[in-house]
């Protein structure tokens, strides 16, 4: 494909994990670095598309060439990517999304008290972003989701395009070292909604996030 294969285009891409509060000092969260959404926004950059960047609390520095809006928890990120992915051509839903928050948010620090030698958290369901834009998803638009499993990769990643009804998911197993979650090389395997599927050697997010966006910028000139 050509350095100018999505000139013009919108992409949404999300990246880093989302925080979900306790009370005003603590917080729930996963490993995600960002970085692999990070590479995903400036390839898709680099092809010459228009970027939003959305970005929850990634470790990793945010790239100050791109359009970025933060955001913190699930909630706001769904928020977030509702609006954006209104005029949006694609949408890549690399972040982190925490499947539970807490019920209640203490709006002032939890004490611990002597005689309480254990505490019990209460959790509540997150919405599945990806779910509900799903449902608002109009023809030509794109939405590719990443899937990090331990086990049963291609198995829970087929699991996943089908309820998330997506047009290509990225699928990485994250047990095996050096790779995934916070490194700079990852392996993964491309699973198409038709059933095709692509893996690729262990290399570079950057060069993941290459042949991702030429991936989608092929599929979406359909
Ligand atoms: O179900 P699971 O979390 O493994 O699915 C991963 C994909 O779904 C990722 O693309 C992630 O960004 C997205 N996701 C979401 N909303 C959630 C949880 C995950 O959109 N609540």
């Amino acid at each position: 494909s050509n350095g100018q294969s999505l000139a013009g285009k919108k992409v949404v891409v999300t990246a880093g994990g989302t925080r979900e509060p306790l009370d005003p000092v603590r917080y729930l969260t996963n490993h995600s670095s960002g970085k692999m959404g990070f590479a995903v926004a400036e390839a898709a950059k680099n092809a010459g598309a228009e970027v939003t960047l959305i970005a929850a609390n990634p470790l990793k520095t945010i790239p100050t060439d791109l359009h970025v809006i933060q955001v913190e928890t699930a909630s706001e990120l769904l928020k977030t990517v509702k609006e954006q992915f209104r005029d949006a051509d694609i949408l890549v839903m690399a972040a982190a999304v925490a499947d539970y928050r807490p019920a209640t948010v203490a709006d002032k620090k939890i004490k611990k008290t002597a005689d309480n030698e254990t505490m019990t958290l209460k959790l509540v369901r997150n919405p599945d972003i990806l779910k509900e834009v799903s449902s608002i998803k109009k023809p030509g638009q794109f939405v590719t989701g990443f899937a990090a499993e331990t086990n049963d990769l291609i198995a829970n990643a087929e699991k996943k395009i089908k309820s998330k009804k997506l047009d290509l998911i990225v699928a990485n197993d994250v047990s095996q070292a050096g790779i995934g979650f916070n490194a700079d090389n990852n392996q993964v395997t491309f699973l198409f909604a038709d059933g095709r599927k692509v893996k690729t050697p262990i290399e570079s997010k950057q060069k993941i996030a290459t042949k991702l966006i030429s991936i989608i910028s092929n599929e979406f000139q359909e």
